[in-house]
């Protein structure tokens, strides 16, 4: 089989590893790829936003399946041009990765459907959004209603923050056209869970729980960031509360999804928050998350291939979904500077040490192949992922591998996974 992968990140090179391991692949393709997909895969230098050139690229190699790993194709319609080719593709179509695209579209469906979440407003004009906050209580949740590569969404503690934030997001138009709309939420508190599922269009199956750190610095202070790093699985994630989700949270949203007429197939990353009250939705995704994947990916046990042609073919029901009985962790180094300014082009050592070493993994992310080497290029540089019999053994795996990668200003969190000594 050949296998086309679109996108260009660290989830990418997580789900092109997945891909290598499948018996069904001879040939993977990747568009553009990285230095590190290009070890395992033929990178060819398609813009993930060329739907028309990554059709004709799919078509001209016959590819047998397209799989979209980032979320701005997919929200931009990506899946139906490939369909209407009559390429067989992997991610929802643009109908259905509106539940990403748009933060009020997923907010009203949660709440006509019952389904678990905290209370919000939508606006569509700064001068609307104002009054609210008048008689608002703080700190509350501002929210860029379409796609802000995951920086739209701000805390405010203050009347004072949140206009400043109003402002950034409608007046200055921060984020271009995704601000045209805000949405305003509850702040919610307790602890964050990513959960993963593998959608038909009827059935969900969620995979293993991660838990993300989405801060720059440790402690969780410092801006929001793409994600510094992750752990997998959550413990406080019990089955008593996987449960809870199963039945009042995936299900339901498959069976919105269906309502609407807008069947979701594909992955369905669904962030929770766990609060006192029970677990709420804070946000849809409509794709694998980043580092997510890099955690949740190498302990699946199930040929990645099998699983994504069963939710193609409506067939997700027949899939014995297994992960492994461990845990993983990745650190995420970056350029110093992220997720501001940071300094591009820094040679990398190191990496022929994760070769050949069971159970460790180095996920590029912004990495260039050069002729002196691979070189940074982008704040979030690699994803270092190790295994391990618990959480706290893949912790110090993952911290001794960290060591063995150099380049220039490179930079990290110290503390990923240090939730898990409160559990
Ligand atoms: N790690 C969060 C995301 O992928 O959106």
């Amino acid at each position: 089989m050949k296998v086309f992968i679109v996108g260009s990140g660290g989830r990418e090179h997580a789900i092109a590893a997945s891909v290598a391991k499948s018996r069904k692949v001879d040939q993977i393709y990747c568009a553009p790829g990285n230095g590190g997909i290009a070890e395992i895969a033929e990178c060819v230098s398609i813009g993930a936003m060329e739907f028309e050139k990554l059709a004709d690229f799919a078509e001209e190699k016959e590819i047998d399946l397209t799989i979209i790993g980032m979320d701005d194709p997919l929200v931009g319609g990506i899946v139906d041009v490939f369909e209407e080719r009559g390429l067989r593709v992997f991610g929802p179509r643009k109908n259905a990765a509106i539940i990403e695209g748009s933060k009020s579209f997923s907010k009203d469906l949660m709440k006509k459907y019952g389904i678990p979440t905290c209370h919000y407003e939508t606006f569509h004009s700064p001068e609307e959004a104002l009054l609210y906050l008048e008689t608002a209580s703080f700190p509350i949740v501002l929210k860029a209603d379409g796609l802000a590569l995951g920086k739209g969404v701000l805390i405010c503690n203050t009347p004072e923050e949140a206009e400043e934030g109003i402002a950034t997001l409608m007046l200055d138009k921060q984020f271009g056209d995704a601000g045209d709309t805000v949405v305003i939420e509850d702040f919610m508190t307790g602890r964050e869970v990513s959960v993963l599922c593998y959608c038909d269009g009827t059935h969900i199956k969620p995979m293993t729980s991660a838990q993300d750190h989405k801060r720059a610095k440790d402690g969780d202070r410092g801006l929001n960031t793409g994600g510094m790093g992750t752990f997998s699985p959550s413990p406080f994630y019990t089955p008593e509360i996987q449960k809870f989700c199963e039945t009042k949270i995936y299900q339901p949203t498959m069976d919105a999804m269906k309502a609407e007429g807008r069947d979701f197939v594909g992955i369905l990353f669904v962030g929770l928050m766990l609060t006192p009250e029970g677990p709420k939705v804070l946000e849809y995704n409509a794709r694998f998350g980043d580092p997510e994947a890099q955690v949740v990916l190498p302990r699946m046990k199930n040929d990645i291939i099998d699983v994504m042609e069963a939710c193609i073919d409506g067939k997700l029901n027949q899939v014995d979904l297994q992960f492994e009985d461990n845990a993983a962790v990745c650190v995420v180094l970056a350029s110093d500077g992220y997720p501001e300014k940071y300094e591009k082009g820094k040679r990398i050592t190191g990496l022929e040490k994760f070769k050949d070493k069971e159970g460790y993994y180095v996920f590029h992310a912004g990495t260039k192949a050069t002729d002196e080497g691979i070189v940074t290029n982008g704040g979030r540089v690699l994803g270092v992922t190790a295994k391990g019999a618990d959480l706290k053994e893949a912790r110090a795996n993952a911290y001794q591998a960290v060591q063995w990668v150099s380049f220039e200003n490179k930079y990290m969190r110290n503390d990923i996974g240090k939730a898990i000594d409160e559990a």
